[in-house]
């Protein structure tokens, strides 16, 4: 009984904070470039780069992402495109197997998010 309760709670949790979030919004809606700037570091990608806006350390273990807007390729590998940005942030080592850069586990929507906010830096 007293782990049913347990479980219970965080269900409730969750409800609670969807319903309030008027924010949410529906699975694959376009990029917001202004959420990506959170979402960057919030899975602390400013751990490793440099990134305009994005405020960190100086960093220089990955490339520093300004200007990415302006870039052909994708760590000189991917056509630099909406869709493959998406394919290299959420799919890293897929892409370029053993490379730097791990796997964030990030979510699709955040993604799109965080690629939205790349696009702005030309
Ligand atoms: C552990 C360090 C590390 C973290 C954390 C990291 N990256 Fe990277 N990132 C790299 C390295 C290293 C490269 C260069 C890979 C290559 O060129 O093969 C790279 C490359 C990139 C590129 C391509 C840059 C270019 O010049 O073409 C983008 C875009 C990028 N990362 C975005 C992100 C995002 C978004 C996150 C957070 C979800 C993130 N990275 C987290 C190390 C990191």
């Amino acid at each position: 009984m007293r782990q049913r309760r347990f479980l219970a709670m965080p269900a409730l949790a969750l409800l609670a904070a969807c319903s309030n979030d008027s924010s949410v919004k529906p699975v694959n809606a376009p990029g917001d470039a202004e959420r990506g700037r959170m979402a960057l570091t919030q899975y602390a990608c400013h751990a490793c780069h440099t990134i305009p806006g994005v405020t960190g350390s100086q960093v220089f273990v990955g490339p520093a992402l300004d200007g990415m807007a302006s870039r052909e390729l994708i760590a000189g590998k991917l056509p630099n495109t909406p869709e493959n940005m998406l394919r290299w942030i959420m799919h890293t080592q897929d892409v370029s197997p053993g490379n730097a850069m791990p796997d964030m586990g990030v979510q699709e929507q955040h993604a799109r998010d965080m690629a939205a906010y790349l696009e702005t830096l030309k």
